[in-house]
């Protein structure tokens, strides 16, 4: 359980919530809202006051995983320095704990190499998202939390960087939390689509997608997909779809 308190009253942001991300699993999080899913990625990477005793990353709290970079964290926002370039943006983190990291390698993975010179300022929003994945992946991290990484993009960049996200999860198998308000995001990506109910959240509905891998946009017009789609719409309906879009 989470509360805030602000000016206006304390507001119970999470309710019971009980989930666990297997190793190597793509598991995204779906609600309304204001339901918590923020709230819960923020726990789960230790960056909330409140620390509950219970949250484990792979056996540890999430402030030692956080010391360690077992997490890796992206949000909507990428959260690039503008007066530093690509590459001294992906290397910032290894700067600050004195490790080594290769920044080449790291842009190529997400198909950004030709940019490495470039500033923040000078690029797309979906190039600033690949940074911001990049970055995240600088430190081999075992649990990947994606808070609507691709929310701000237009569609074609969204398709673009799920498939790469996906190829990137198939080659690492680095466990994944994915916050999404797209449903069929959710079902092309994810080994699992968690519901969650309007605030305070809890869980009401865990979907496995047992669709084959690899994924491809294709997918998306089978039956199949329609149908988990159709299952995971259906769990949101008590849930007050709000802003909500397949
Ligand atoms: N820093 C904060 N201080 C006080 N209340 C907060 C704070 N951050 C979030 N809340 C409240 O906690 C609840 C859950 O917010 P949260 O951001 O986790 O929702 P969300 O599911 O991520 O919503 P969205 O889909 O719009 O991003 C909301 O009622 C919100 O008003
Ligand atoms: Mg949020």
């Amino acid at each position: 359980m989470h509360e805030y308190a602000s000016a206006a009253g304390s507001v119970r942001a999470l309710d019971d919530v009980s989930l666990a991300v297997a190793e190597g699993e793509f598991v995204s999080l779906v609600g309304p809202s204001g339901c918590g899913k923020t709230t819960l990625l923020r726990a789960a990477a230790g960056l909330l006051p409140s620390k509950p005793a219970s949250l484990r990353v792979f056996g540890r709290s999430p402030d030692e995983a956080r010391a360690d970079r077992t997490m890796g964290l992206v949000t909507q926002d990428p959260g690039l320095l503008p007066w530093r370039s690509v590459a001294d943006n992906v290397a910032l983190t290894s700067e600050v704990t004195g490790s080594r990291v290769d920044v080449a390698a790291l842009l190529a993975r997400v198909g950004i190499e030709r940019f490495a010179a470039f500033h923040p300022g000078e690029l797309s929003g979906g190039m600033r998202q690949r940074v911001a994945l990049a970055r995240a992946l600088a430190h081999r991290p075992r649990l990947l939390l994606m808070d609507e990484p691709f929310g701000a993009l237009d569609e074609l960049s969204r398709e673009d960087l799920r498939l790469e996200l996906l190829r990137i999860w198939e080659r690492d198998r680095v466990s994944v939390l994915f916050v999404t308000h797209s449903i069929r995001e959710a079902v092309l990506l994810s080994d699992r689509v968690v519901v969650m109910s309007p605030s305070p959240g809890r869980i009401v509905a865990d979907v496995r997608v047992d669709l084959p891998r690899p994924r491809f946009l294709a997918m998306e017009s089978e039956p199949a997909f329609a149908a988990l789609v159709s299952v995971v719409r259906a769990a949101l309906g008590g849930a007050r779809p709000v802003g909500l879009s397949a």
